[in-house]
C-alpha cells in the first residue's frame, strides 16, 4: 500500500514563480519513488495554475480549507464546487491553526459535508492541544470525532481521511512517539467502531506535526498510519526531497 503525504503548504511561498519551482520539483519526485501518493495543498491562490500544468496521477491537489457554503456573501471565503473547479481532489479541514482563530466541532462537521457533498476527499484534523498525565487527550479526541463527522458523513466514512496532529507537535522541535500513535490510531478506530460499525476499523490515519526525513520512516512503520501530513518539511525542496526519500524507502 502506497502512503500518503500531504503536503500542508500553509501560507508559503511568497511567489507564483516559487510555488511552481516547488511543485515541479514534488511532482517530478513523486513521479519517481516507489510506494508514494502525495497531495500538494498550496495557498488557494496558486492552486488552479500549479493544477492546470499537472499532468495526471503525478500530485493530487488539495485546499487547505474551505467554507461550508457552496455560494454567496463571505467575503474571502472559498467554496467546497470553487476548489473542486480548480483541481483540487481533498480538502484539510479543521486544522488546529483554524479552530485557533475560532473553528468550531459545528462549523467543521459542516465543512465535512460540504466537500463531500461537492464530491471531493476530506482530510478532517484532530489533535488535543496539550498533554496532561492523565487520560483528557481521549476524551478531547472523541469529543472532536463525534463534533466532527455527522450521521451523513459516517455513510462514507471509508473516504474520510483523519489527520491527528497533537497541537503540541505542530511546528515544534519533536514529533510524537510512533508508539503514542499508535495507541492514538487504536483509539481512533475503536471511537469510530463504536458508532459507525466495522467500517471504522479500515479507517485512513495520517500523522501530522514536525515530520521530517529523521522521523517519517519510523512513524510509519510503527505508528499505525497510512501516511503524514507535512508543514515545515514541504515547503524545502531539500527536506522534502529527502523525506519522500525516507517514505519511499520505509
Ligand atoms: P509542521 O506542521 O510539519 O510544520 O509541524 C504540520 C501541520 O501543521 O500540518
Amino acid at each position: 500500500m502506497k502512503s500518503l503525504i500531504v503536503a500542508n503548504w500553509k501560507m508559503n511561498p511568497a511567489s507564483v514563480r516559487e510555488a511552481k519551482k516547488l511543485c515541479g520539483e514534488t511532482k517530478r519526485l513523486a513521479g519517481l519513488l516507489k510506494g508514494v501518493s502525495v497531495v500538494v495543498c498550496p495557498p488557494a491562490v496558486f492552486l488552479s495554475g500549479l493544477a492546470a500544468g499537472a499532468r495526471k496521477g503525478r500530485v493530487s491537489f488539495g485546499v487547505q480549507n474551505v467554507h461550508f457554503e457552496n455560494r454567496g456573501s463571505y467575503t474571502g471565503e472559498i467554496s467546497p464546487v470553487q476548489a473542486k473547479d480548480a483541481k483540487a481532489s481533498y480538502a484539510i479541514v479543521g486544522h488546529a491553526e483554524r479552530r485557533a482563530i475560532g473553528e468550531s466541532n459545528d462549523d467543521v462537521r459542516k465543512k465535512v459535508d460540504a466537500v463531500f457533498a461537492a464530491g471531493m476527499t476530506p482530510i478532517l484534523c484532530i489533535g488535543e492541544k496539550e498533554r496532561g498525565q492523565g487520560a483528557e487527550h481521549f476524551t478531547f479526541v472523541r469529543e472532536q470525532l463525534r463534533g466532527g463527522i455527522s450521521e451523513e458523513a459516517g455513510k462514507k466514512l471509508s473516504r474520510l481521511i483523519i489527520a491527528y496532529e497533537p497541537v503540541w507537535a505542530i511546528g515544534a522541535t519533536k514529533a510524537m512517539e510512533p508508539r503514542q500513535m499508535h495507541e492514538m490510531s487504536i483509539f481512533i478506530r475503536k471511537t469510530l467502531v463504536e458508532r459507525f460499525g466495522s467500517v471504522g476499523h479500515n479507517i485512513t490515519i495520517l500523522y501530522g506535526g514536525s515530520i521530517d526525513a529523521s522521523n517519517a520512516g519510523e512513524m510509519l512503520r510503527d505508528g499505525d498510519v497510512t501516511g503524514l501530513l507535512v508543514g515545515r518539511a514541504s515547503v524545502d525542496i531539500q527536506a522534502f526531497t529527502e523525506l519522500l526519500r525516507a517514505v519511499s524507502e520505509a
